[in-house]
């Protein structure tokens, strides 16, 4: 009976420990490894910021902690080149198999040694670190009254994935650059790495492209936007618009790879293409057809046609999108294209025969195959959804597998790169709570806890080669219900907090009911950040706008 009491109480005291552990070392995405430390390190007024590393990367990286400690606690840091057995250090990591993303962070109560092989991984140190100071860092403002300390530990981490994701669709409403810098500055704080720029849509034509001015001039405007739920068929009789400038794209572009965040862009095609086609029928299936740009959600049988106008058009697209987006990837859409007009189109089904494609899944792969090898050409690759897989996979593609893991898997099993993002887990539209009480969204339903149990690795089916495949993972965040930069946070978080940690944390050491706890001191955190988290104190009682009086049947 002693003994089992005795058990009880070890028990209590090491689940007391736990909890208190994770209330002090709220970091998001968990750390791989964490070992607490005795005592904290408290900053003092002028904290010395010791930077090692010859590269400037990693010196801006120390000047952007001191801007922000400067900030928030009214001190005045220094920077200093060199070693230092005092304040907080930037050291070199040499051979300590870190990769590109890795960094020990040593906290004592004498110094904080942040040390990585590269400037990402020394960038993360750095929002591991500012996640252990008190919530009030992340103030815009000067906070007075708070004790600024940072309790000790030994934190070496690195991720699981090397692909971490956010897609936001700014076809369906437009969100400033401003908002798009600050999704990225959130994307940065959750050591997230890709933002996936969803740049065209049937409602929208999102970017200034210089050769085709009436992408702007016409395919950015829709006459009107449905109002409440799409099966309702209201609208707002209101037109609505806007498109990013080049220079606008540059500065994101910019701004994100300062916060080691590679932007893909999304220009789709064939499909989700009628705001192309209102500017420019002779792509589609008639050129004689007039399109408006689409003012309903869903998705549209007006496509583009694979004609070599349209070829030329994409190239011409494709070639400005690539002067102004460094990444490896460009996305190229490839899904929901409906085939009705392929099928009903003498010209389409002459190209069929002529290059013996069976069907117009084929014909899809065709077109696919033919924007893979020009962008290839240029030393870039191509990644699409998961329809692109239909007809055959194009031999340099990755996919995005979105109807569920099971394109991933497909695949995987012909070697090529997957990015798993499944509807059942990733799609950050869908409603996050008893539908009852939330804004309309398109349906569905996914939970933080749902979200958080995702787990992308699909080893079982796949030999350990090809299990290689897997990327990683990307949190969605369609538009069609968020007419407004707070619906897009109010969907986005937390939820794509668990899925940062779905990507950065080891499968082994995560565990929901930590990372809530984590979460609820991380909330904290997000309102210094004016965050509109679902669950936020800021403006959780917003409401849709849709002005449902003027609305018309
Ligand atoms: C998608 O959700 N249509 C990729």
């Amino acid at each position: 009976m002693k003994n089992v009491l005795l058990c009880a109480v070890a028990l209590l005291v090491s689940v007391q420990a736990i909890v208190a552990q994770t209330a002090t070392y709220a970091i998001l995405p968990k750390p791989t490894q964490l070992e607490a430390g005795k005592g904290s390190y408290t900053l003092p007024t002028t904290p010395a910021i010791s930077v090692q590393s010859a590269n400037p990367e990693v010196r801006r990286i120390a000047q952007v902690l001191a801007d922000q400690l400067a900030k928030a606690t009214g001190f005045s840091p220094l920077i200093t080149t060199g070693n230092a057995s005092k304040g907080i250090s930037f050291v070199d990591a040499k051979g300590k198999q870190l990769g590109a993303e890795g960094y020990t962070l040593v906290v004592s109560p004498k110094q904080i040694i942040i040390a990585a092989e590269q400037p990402q991984g020394f960038f993360y140190g750095v929002q591991s670190l500012m996640q252990l100071m008190p919530a009030a860092i992340f103030s815009p403002t000067k906070v007075s009254g708070v004790a600024w300390t940072v309790p000790a530990c030994t934190i070496t981490d690195q991720p699981r994935y090397g692909y971490r994701g956010s897609m936001l669709d700014v076809g369906r409403y437009f969100y400033p650059v401003a908002f798009i810098k600050k999704y990225i500055d959130l994307l940065a704080l959750h050591k997230m790495n890709t933002f996936h720029w969803h740049l065209t849509e049937d409602q929208g034509w999102r970017i200034e492209i210089k050769k085709y001015p009436k992408l702007t001039e016409v395919s950015s405007i829709r006459k009107k936007t449905m109002a409440g739920h799409y099966r309702d068929h209201a609208y707002d009789d209101k037109p609505y618009g806007g498109f990013y400038t080049q220079d606008e794209v540059r500065d994101v572009v910019k701004y994100a790879q300062e916060r080691y965040i590679t932007v893909i862009p999304e220009i789709e095609m064939p499909g989700h293409s009628v705001a192309v086609l209102a500017a420019y029928p002779e792509l589609g299936s008639n050129p004689d057809k007039i399109l408006d740009v689409s003012y309903n959600w869903g998705v549209h049988d007006d496509v583009l046609f694979p004609r070599e106008e349209t070829f030329t058009f994409l190239e011409n697209v494709l070639t400005e999108v690539m002067g102004l987006f460094p990444s490896q990837y460009i996305h190229i859409g490839g899904d929901e294209c409906p085939k009705t007009q392929w099928k009903q189109s003498r010209f389409c089904q002459a190209l069929m025969k002529e290059k013996g494609l069976k069907d117009e899944h084929e014909l899809q792969s065709y077109f696919i195959q033919r924007i893979d090898k020009f962008v290839t050409s240029k030393g870039r690759r191509i990644i699409g959804w998961d329809e692109i897989l239909e007809g055959g996979l194009s031999p340099n593609a990755t996919v995005m597998s979105w109807r569920g893991i099971s394109g991933g898997i497909a695949a995987a099993r012909q070697n090529h790169d997957v990015v798993m993002s499944p509807t059942t887990y990733c799609y950050l539209d869908y409603y996050q709570a008893d539908p009852k009480t939330q804004p309309v969204t398109i349906g569905g339903l996914l939970p933080l806890e749902k979200v958080y149990s995702f787990n992308p690795s699909v080893s079982d089916s796949l030999t350990a080669d090809q299990s290689k495949h897997i990327l990683g993972v990307q949190g969605n965040v369609w538009s069609e219900y968020l007419p407004t930069t707070h619906s897009v946070e109010y969907m986005a978080y937390p939820r794509l907090i668990a899925l940062a940690e779905t990507g950065w944390t080891p499968q082994a050491s995560r565990n929901i009911d930590d990372f809530k706890q984590r979460l609820e001191i991380h909330k904290k955190r997000l309102d210094y950040l004016k965050v509109n988290y679902f669950g936020a104190p800021i403006n959780n009682t917003f409401q849709y706008v849709w002005p449902k009086e003027t609305a018309k049947k």
